[in-house]
């Protein structure tokens, strides 16, 4: 767990109290449609497995039954013109409820959690592509994730053309944001960069366009170098 950020409900930074708990580590993926997100949270839960680490392996939206049905909710195209922030209110109703009863009882256990999408992904999609103000989104973040904040981000960054058609090719139906035009997954990207580049401490920005084992590869090196100096 990152230390220090904001003042949420779980908070108390800078405590030995704090220290104490939070013993495991919050690993994210993040990236456009297809970039290969899920298929690296599942080689490197596959590797830290291996190595004799307890992982947590989960997504967003969803990763607790309660979020599961909420994600089935916030997902489906056929929902009703709706406001942004009520949209946004539904991703952290979710993300609460993930945090409560997952990622934070498996980080204070001492597992890794690898979370396929969190925060990063509603401040792209909602915040930069969408139509939220950041402001909106920080408030909403401090209230509802507070110091939970991922130790290690990596971004999946891909051209939104080749991501669509592996999202396409992977056959598994099409959702609201799948659907949208190459305009939109393109400020998708920059939004995603534009993170990174921000918070450059927590993120790691890969070729998705690389070959699969080589981001493998890359990502271990990452996560074997925080684990062996945590
Ligand atoms: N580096 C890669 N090179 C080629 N194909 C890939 C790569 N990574 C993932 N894929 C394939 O692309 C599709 C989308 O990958 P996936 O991991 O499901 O992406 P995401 O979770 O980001 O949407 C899958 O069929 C997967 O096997
Ligand atoms: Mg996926």
């Amino acid at each position: 767990m990152r230390a220090a950020s904001g003042s949420g409900p779980f908070d108390s930074p800078g405590t030995a109290t704090y220290q104490h708990i939070m013993r495991g580590t919050f690993i994210t993926f993040e990236g456009g449609e297809g970039s290969g997100k899920s298929t690296q949270a599942r080689l490197l839960a596959d590797y830290l497995r291996a190595s004799g680490r307890t992982v947590i392996e989960t997504r967003e939206p969803g990763g607790s039954p309660f979020a599961e049905r909420l994600r089935g909710f916030i997902l489906d195209p056929d929902l009703p013109p709706h406001e942004p922030i009520s949209e946004a209110l539904l991703f952290y109703a979710a993300r609460a409820d993930h945090i409560a009863s997952v990622i934070r009882p498996a980080l204070e256990r001492g597992s890794c959690v690898i979370c396929d999408r969190f925060s990063d992904s509603t401040r792209v999609y909602q915040g930069a592509a969408g139509h939220l103000e950041q402001t909106v989104i920080d408030q909403l973040e401090t209230l509802v994730v507070g110091m939970m904040q991922p130790d290690l981000t990596f971004l999946l960054d891909i051209a939104p053309e080749l991501g669509l058609a592996r999202a396409k090719a992977r056959g598994a139906g099409t959702d609201g944001y799948e659907a949208r035009g190459v305009a939109y997954h393109e400020r998708l990207r920059a939004g995603f960069l534009d993170l990174a580049a921000r918070h450059s401490e927590r993120f790691h920005v890969l070729d998705g366009g690389d070959p699969k084992d080589a981001i493998a590869a890359r990502v271990r090196e990452t996560v074997a170098r925080r684990l062996g100096a945590a």
